[in-house]
C-alpha cells in the first residue's frame, strides 16, 4: 500500500543496525543507513557484510539493486526528510555494569535541530530504562516524539527474526507514534504491544535476563543430575512437555555468552541496586555461570591429567558463543579456553567460522581433523553441526587418547562407547 511506505534513516550498521535497515528497506521502506566508518559502509556498499549473518548479503543486494537500500556516512543528511530515525548504536557494558551510553548521547546531540518537525526518533539499542526520557532531553524538541523498539534478534537468525517477529515492543508516550512505529512492520503477523517507554525498556532487560537465568537453572541441573545418576538431557526433555515452561532453550552447555546475556544481565542487575531493588535471581544466574565455565574447564584438566602424559595435547572444537555465528565476544567456548591457558597442556582449536580469534597459548587451525590429529583429549564446546555429524571413526583414525569432553551434549556416548571412547557429559 504506497502509504505504508516510509523514508526511514538508521543509524549504526552492526548486527542490529545493518539487519534493521536491510530487512525495513525488505518491507518496502526506502531506507539510508548511516555509520561513522567510512570503511564499513564502503564494504557494505561493495557487497563485504562486516558481520555473519544468514541471508543477510542477499538483501541487502537485493535493497541496493532496487534503490530502497543507501548507505552514508553523512548523519545530518541521511535524516533531512526522514519520517523516522532508528538509533542502533552500541551500548556496552561499563566496569560496573551500566551500559554505556556515550554513542546514544553523541548521535542524539548531533541530530538535536536537524529532524524535521513530526520526525519519530527510534530506539532500538539495548538502553537502561528511562533512557527515552534522556534522548528526548538531548533532542530538545517538543515535536519529535521518542520511541523504545527494542530488538529481539538472535544472532544467527537475525533476518529470520525480524522479517518473522514473535513480538513487536513499542514504548511511546505519544500512542500515534507508538502506532505509527508498529505499523512499520508490514505484514508483521504477531502481537504488536504498545507501552510507555520504560516499560518498553524493561521487556528487553527482562526477556534476557530471564533467559539467561533458564539457561543457568539447566546447567545446575545438569551439575545435580551428574551427581545423582540423572540424565539432564531426558530431565529437560519431561520439563519441556509443560507449556509454561517450553521445550526450548532447555539445551545444557559449557554456560552462556554472546554479546547481548553478558551486557544485559550485569546492566539489569547493576539499574535493579541502583534503585534499591536488586535481582538476585539474575546475580546468581551470573555467578552460578561462572562457576559452571569453571566446572567444564575442570572436567577437561581433569581428564588430560588421567593421561598421564606430562604435556597432554587436548583437541578443541568450537570458539564462538554459539553456532551459526562467527561471533566470539564473551564467548563460554573461549571462556573454557583461558582456564586451560597455563596449565600443562598443548592447546590446538578449530571453528568453522571464527577464523580470526586468538588466545595465547591456543593454537588454531584450519579444520576438524588438525584439531584432532594425536590429541589426547578432545573437547566439544560449540554446537555446531558438523561436530554433532562426527563419528566415533573420524576421532579413532586421529586421536592418541579415547575420551571426548562433550560440552554441547552432540556426540551419541553410548555409539562411541563402543568404540572404545568415554564420553564425558556434565550430568549425562
Ligand atoms: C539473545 C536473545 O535470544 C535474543 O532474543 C536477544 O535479542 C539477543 O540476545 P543471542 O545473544 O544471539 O540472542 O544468543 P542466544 O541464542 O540467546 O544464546 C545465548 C547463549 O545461550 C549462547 O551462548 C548459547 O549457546 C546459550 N544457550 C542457548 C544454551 O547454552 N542453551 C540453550 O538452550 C540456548
Amino acid at each position: 500500500m504506497a502509504g505504508s511506505q516510509h523514508r526511514i534513516s538508521v543509524v549504526g550498521t552492526g548486527y542490529v543496525g545493518l539487519t534493521t535497515g536491510a530487512c525495513l528497506a525488505r518491507l518496502g521502506h526506502r531506507v539510508t543507513c548511516v555509520d561513522i566508518d567510512a570503511e564499513k559502509i564502503a564494504s557494505i556498499e561493495a557487497g563485504r557484510m562486516p558481520i555473519y549473518e544468514e541471508g543477510l548479503a542477499e538483501i541487502v543486494q537485493s535493497g541496493q539493486l532496487s534503490g530502497r537500500l543507501t548507505f552514508t556516512t553523512d548523519l545530518i543528511g541521511s535524516v533531512k526528510g526522514a519520517e523516522f530515525v532508528f538509533l542502533c548504536l552500541p551500548t556496552p557494558a561499563d566496569e560496573d555494569g551500566f551500559a554505556d551510553l556515550t554513542a546514544i548521547r553523541k548521535v542524539a546531540q548531533e541530530l538535536r535541530g536537524n529532524l524535521d518537525p513530526g520526525c519519530v526518533l527510534v530506539n532500538k539499542s539495548t538502553v537502561p530504562v528511562n533512557s527515552a526520557r534522556m534522548i528526548s532531553e538531548l533532542l530538545g524538541s517538543d515535536d519529535i516524539a521518542v520511541v523504545s523498539n527494542p530488538e529481539f534478534l538472535r544472532e544467527g537468525s537475525a533476518v529470520q527474526d525480524f522479517l518473522n517477529p514473535d513480538r513487536i515492543v513499542v514504548g511511546a508516550d505519544s500512542p500515534i507514534a507508538g502506532e505509527k512505529v508498529g505499523a512499520l512492520y508490514l505484514g508483521a503477523r504477531c502481537p504488536v504491544l504498545v507501552t510507555d517507554p520504560v516499560s518498553a525498556e524493561s521487556i528487553k532487560y527482562m526477556a534476557n535476563a530471564f533467559l539467561a537465568m533458564k539457561i543457568s537453572f539447566v546447567n545446575q541441573a545438569a551439575e545435580f543430575c551428574d551427581a545423582v545418576g540423572a540424565n539432564v538431557i531426558e530431565v529437560m526433555k519431561g520439563l519441556g512437555f509443560d507449556p509454561r515452561i517450553g521445550a526450548t532453550f532447555l539445551s545444557p552447555g559449557p554456560g552462556w555468552g554472546g554479546s547481548c546475556f553478558p551486557k544485559d544481565t550485569r546492566a539489569l542487575v547493576a539499574s535493579a541496586r541502583a534503585v534499591d531493588r536488586p535481582m538476585t535471581m539474575i546475580e546468581e544466574a551470573i555467578r552460578s555461570n561462572e562457576i559452571h565455565i569453571d566446572r567444564t574447564a575442570a572436567l577437561i584438566l581433569d581428564a588430560a591429567g588421567k593421561t598421564g602424559k606430562s604435556h597432554p595435547k587436548i583437541g578443541l572444537l568450537g570458539l564462538t558463543f554459539k553456532s551459526n555465528t562467527d561471533d566470539t565476544r564473551e564467548s563460554p567456548a573461549l571462556a573454557v579456553i583461558r582456564r586451560l591457558v597455563g596449565h600443562s597442556v598443548e592447546l590446538v582449536a578449530f571453528d568453522p567460522l571464527a577464523t580470526t580469534v586468538s588466545i595465547d597459548g591456543m593454537t588454531r587451525v584450519r579444520s576438524i581433523d588438525d584439531a584432532l590429529r594425536e590429541a589426547d583429549v578432545a573437547a566439544i564446546l560449540t554446537e555446531w553441526p558438523v561436530f554433532a555429524e562426527l563419528k566415533p571413526h573420524d576421532f579413532s583414525g586421529l586421536m592418541h587418547g579415547k575420551t571426548i569432553v562433550d560440552a554441547r551434549y552432540l556426540l551419541d556416548s553410548e555409539s562411541f562407547a563402543n568404540a572404545g571412547f568415554r564420553v564425558i557429559s556434565i550430568g549425562r
